[in-house]
């Protein structure tokens, strides 16, 4: 039997610059490999807890200290000897050690660590690509890619409400392709707002452009204009998804769209963003509205979900048992997925199986703090679900993963689904 060993745990910083984890893990057969630990800025309040040190004298409270000391002292004794191939039994080991029901005793950010490294070392001991390892047996395929354009909202200081403008070049044969619409798309986009008279000082967090936007209207249309002006046919070859982020600028029951001068309840937040499909196109909407508005989120699905993505991110944290409920409540028809919501690999794919026998979509998607490790891409492909979301086309942490899709690309067998994944949008990808 193949079992751990070791584990190696330090801290290291991410694309912020903030501290985060990596972890060893070392196997009975010598293989060993290390996986790093994404961390986010827009959270939902509902994720699993982000152990951080809370000492003011290193990183402003924001070291990670405790979660490294956590995988020696808490984590190594839990796992040392078990079967590193029974990931399910893996993770199980890790949530007992913890004991609380959102991993805040040990940190959710240690866990991962701990779950993605095992899986890897696994992976690395067998000889195989890590997709295929985390796949265990799922059908596998390359993503669409959900690029970031221009960033709002909490990722670029607050200059638009929105979060993320993103293409979504899904009328291509290839995800080569589909990438390089993006870059030329991002590079036609730089020169629209350029033209329009904008300052351009540099990238928001996730590598997309961050101007101070009259509106968020007003970065759908440029977006719109920026796909043409790059060459290729808005709806049919390039959407756009947008990620509200709606958590994140909602005050005493309303949705403050300052840009917009408007104040919105659910009901005028449903209407505004249906107008926008019909003008824009808009193939997907992440967290359209508050992550506790059960609801609305019903009413949104209803109204817009037979042409449009629903996905909830803050609205679902990854979490099976919320997914469960939008499944049974028709909450949305897709789901955002982010490891790190919910602390273990083993709960992540339960995710994606629910989505999937579900008939719903999901998107695996990386943190607005990321580090260099190309571990979602093999996350992405091992789910068969036919998307990612890692942010721009700049910024090596995010090139780490698309760079990683070239190269499964590159060596073949793999299928890229274009816009087969959106067939069931009936009227919009044709
Ligand atoms: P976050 O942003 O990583 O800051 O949460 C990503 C997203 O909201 O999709
Ligand atoms: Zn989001």
């Amino acid at each position: 039997m193949l079992t751990i060993r070791d584990l190696f745990a330090y801290e290291i910083l991410d694309s912020r610059g903030r501290p985060t984890l990596a972890v060893e893990a070392a196997l009975s057969d010598g293989a060993r490999a290390t996986a790093q630990v994404p961390s986010g800025a827009s959270t939902g309040s509902h994720e699993a807890v982000e152990l951080r040190d809370g000492d003011p004298s290193r990183y402003a409270g924001r070291g990670v200290a405790k979660a490294v000391l956590h995988v020696w002292t808490e984590l190594l004794p839990a796992v040392r000897g078990l079967n590193a191939e029974d990931q399910a039994a893996v993770d199980r080991a890790l949530i007992a050690a913890d004991r609380t029901p959102d991993k805040s005793r040990l940190g959710a950010n240690a866990i991962l660590g701990v779950s993605c490294a095992v899986a890897r070392a696994v992976s690395v001991s067998r000889g195989e690509p890590l997709w295929r390892t985390l796949a265990a047996g799922r059908q596998a395929m390359l993503p669409v890619p959900m690029v970031n354009v221009f960033s709002g909202g909490l990722h670029a200081g607050r200059n638009i409400e929105f979060q993320d403008f993103l293409v979504a070049p899904h009328g291509f044969d290839r995800y080569a392709d589909a990438l390089r619409a993006a870059v030329d798309i991002h590079a036609a986009a730089e020169r629209l707002v350029s033209e329009a008279g904008y300052a351009l000082t540099g990238v928001a967090d996730e590598g997309g452009w961050g101007p101070a936007l009259r509106s968020n209207e007003e970065a759908l249309e440029m977006l719109t204009r920026a796909i043409e002006r790059a060459g290729y046919r808005p709806g049919e070859q390039v959407s756009i998804a947008i990620d509200v982020a709606s958590s994140h600028f909602f005050r005493d029951e309303v949705y403050r769209l300052a840009t917009e001068k408007r104040e919105l309840t659910a009901a005028g937040m449903i209407e505004l963003l249906g107008e926008w499909c019909g003008r824009y196109p808009v193939l997907s909407i992440e967290d359209g509205l508050h992550e506790d508005d059960w609801e609305g989120w019903t009413r949104l699905t209803s109204t817009l979900g037979g042409r449009v993505q629903i996905v909830g991110d803050d609205f679902f944290t990854t979490d099976p048992r919320r997914v469960r409920r939008g499944i049974g409540e028709g909450a949305a028809n897709a789901v955002l997925v982010k490891m790190n919501q919910i602390g273990t690999l083993t709960e992540t794919f339960e995710v994606r199986d629910a989505a999937r026998a579900a008939g719903w979509f999901a998107v695996v998607s990386a943190r607005s703090g990321d580090t260099e490790d190309s571990f979602l891409a093999d996350l992405a492909v091992a789910c068969g679900m036919g998307q990612i979301k890692v942010g721009s086309i700049t910024r090596s942490e995010r090139l780490a993963k698309y760079n990683r899709l070239l190269e499964l690309e590159a060596r073949g067998g793999l299928e890229f689904p274009g816009s087969s994944v959106f067939e069931r949008l009936r009227g919009r990808t044709e």
